[in-house]
């Protein structure tokens, strides 16, 4: 049964704060199997989108619903919240911490990216806290990244047309630097030229700031919403490098480029 105009008009949809109801009729999923959607009117599409980039092994997959079927009949939700836990987010945690290089032996679950972005800033912001230097709280992002749509992460944002309405929210001192562009930015010098140059400014932004006022660099390892700019070689580490010297936290934005989606 096609959805009516009338129940669609209910439905205020992401990224149109300004301007509600404005789904398509054309546009109601209703299936999906691996790579192709249909639309309620009979369509079928690809699925470019890999439902937000969320879908990493594809649509319908029976194995993964009769999972979730089973645990929800055991145990539908109890938060993983201070001495709570539950055994599936403990094994889940556990696989990753295997799969993680180094000492990356924690995970902390949430509901969405931006989520996960403004705990990773919480996070950075109580390490600074429990190692005595209390002014360290700005985060220095990209131009052109994104990081979510919650006030939080619109802070660190440096995509304008996204945040102009909220800028009176946002304090003063989370600067946004260029990211290495090789297409726009490299003219007729080399990548490694352009590393040099995206990190010596990196650099003079943590400094300007004072690194005693920094907590955290944020980035997407490649800018996404921003327009897919892969970086050259190189420049995730010189950003460590910089971080490691000036004593920042180094934030890596996976939700795009993790656990797979990169092809790795
Ligand atoms: C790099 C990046 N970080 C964070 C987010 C926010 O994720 P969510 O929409 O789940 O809050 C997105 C969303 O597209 C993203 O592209």
């Amino acid at each position: 049964m096609a959805t009516s105009g009338d129940a669609i008009r209910h439905l205020w949809t992401h990224k149109t704060q300004d301007h509600p109801w404005l789904a398509d009729e054309e546009l109601v999923i209703e299936r999906a199997e691996g790579v192709h959607v249909w639309t309620e009117r009979g369509k079928k599409l690809i699925d470019g989108f890999a439902g937000l980039a969320v879908v990493n092994v594809g649509h319908g997959r029976r194995e993964i619903a009769e999972a979730i079927a089973e645990q929800t009949v055991r145990l539908a939700y109890y938060p993983t919240t201070r001495q709570f836990s539950n055994r599936p987010a403990a094994e889940l945690a556990a696989k990753i911490a295997s799969l993680t290089p180094g000492d990356l032996d924690y995970s902390f679950f949430a509901v969405s990216g931006a989520e996960a972005n403004e705990r990773a800033m919480q996070m950075a912001r109580h390490y600074w806290l429990a190692s005595g230097k209390p002014g360290k709280h700005k985060v220095i992002s990209l131009q052109g990244g994104y990081h979510g749509g919650t006030t939080g992460t619109f802070a660190v944002c440096g995509l304008p047309h996204l945040t102009a309405a909220y800028t009176d929210l946002h304090v003063p001192g989370f600067t946004k630097v260029a990211p290495p562009y090789p297409f726009r930015d490299r003219g007729t010098g080399t990548d490694e030229a352009l590393v040099q140059r995206r990190a010596r400014e990196l650099r003079e932004a943590i400094v300007k700031e004072g690194p005693e006022t920094v907590s955290a660099v944020i980035m997407e390892p490649v800018i996404s919403s921003g327009g897919f700019i892969m970086p050259p070689i190189g420049w995730l580490r010189a950003v460590r490098a910089i971080c490691d010297e000036l004593e920042v936290l180094m934030i890596a934005d996976e939700v795009i480029t993790g656990f797979g989606r990169t092809g790795r």
